[in-house]
């Protein structure tokens, strides 16, 4: 899990009516989008979809909730750096689930897995994880992850809200990043189609996170690995608590946690990112 919710009573404006270009194909969709096809919120602009949808499941919305916006004023990624979301020029989402605890450690590796799924079904397009779940096309990022775990009384169990962002367009990100972010358009030379590429990965985030509740965590664990082919093998760097490790990225075990070879034998790592070297 990435970071942990604060339960407050928040304000959330009225949701809109879904744009059609979103609205036909979630119709489509239907039942393929399993918990996710039931309800659909939608906002022109918000702070940021994360934060809404916490406020939603502090109102006790069921899980499979889905808050989709056009524009974040307050996008937040990993470590507390921000997430830059212009109108239009990705896609701002987040879910909220109820996982079993089991299913928990797991949660963001599924997400990485429909993530770079739900791309390659709606635009043929082949990225790729980084552990933990960065989605980087070569050695430009194209989509984040983000999620954060939250208790409420309407709840028994934590409820988690798992946020992505994925750049539509090069407007997605500053031009001083360019190096080392990309976009669907830029990757693909043409506009995607931002409706399809939402219902694809809302259902293959919908069957992976079906195999983690379902006990089924290998399935998981071994997309994930074909996902990662390309990352794995490659020499990483990691630091934190006082700690420094160098070595190759071997695998992730059934925990989730990245299997480094060092000078040392076999190190697990278990939280915080890698860098390439
Ligand atoms: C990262 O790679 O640092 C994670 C980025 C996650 C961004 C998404 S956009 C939708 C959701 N709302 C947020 O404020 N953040 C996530």
């Amino acid at each position: 899990m990435s970071g942990t919710l604060r339960a407050s009573p928040r304000l959330l404006p009225p949701d809109m009516p879904l744009p059609l270009d979103l609205a036909e194909p979630l119709a489509r969709a239907g039942d393929g989008l399993g918990i996710f096809g039931r309800h659909v919120r939608w906002y022109p602009e918000i702070p940021s979809t994360n934060d809404a949808a916490a406020v939603m499941a502090e109102r006790g919305a069921g899980q499979g909730c889905v808050i989709v916006a056009n524009a974040q004023s307050a996008g937040r990624g990993r470590h507390g750096r921000p997430w830059v979301s212009p109108p239009g020029a990705g896609l701002y989402v987040s879910t909220v689930l109820h996982p079993r605890e089991r299913a928990i450690p797991l949660l963001t590796i599924a997400a990485g897995v429909a993530i770079v799924e739900g791309i390659q079904a709606a635009t043929g397009l082949k990225s790729r994880v980084k552990w933990p779940n960065d989605v980087y096309v070569d050695d430009r990022k194209l989509a984040g992850i983000l999620a954060e775990g939250g208790t409420s009384e309407a709840s028994p169990r934590q409820y988690v809200v798992l946020g992505f962002g994925i750049n539509l367009m090069p407007a997605a990100y500053p031009p001083e990043i360019a190096r080392l972010a990309t976009s669907l358009e830029y990757e693909l030379g043409r506009p995607v189609d931002r409706g399809l590429l939402l219902i694809e990965c809302l259902a293959s985030l919908s069957a992976r996170y079906a195999d983690l509740q379902a006990g089924e965590a290998h399935r998981v664990t071994s997309a994930w690995r074909a996902c990662a082919a390309s990352s794995l093998g490659r020499r990483v760097q990691w630091s934190g608590a006082g700690t420094h490790i160098e070595g190759v990225a071997e695998d992730i075990d059934e925990s989730g946690a990245l299997v480094v070879r060092t000078g040392n034998g076999a190190v697990r790592i278990i939280s915080g990112e890698v860098q390439w070297i």
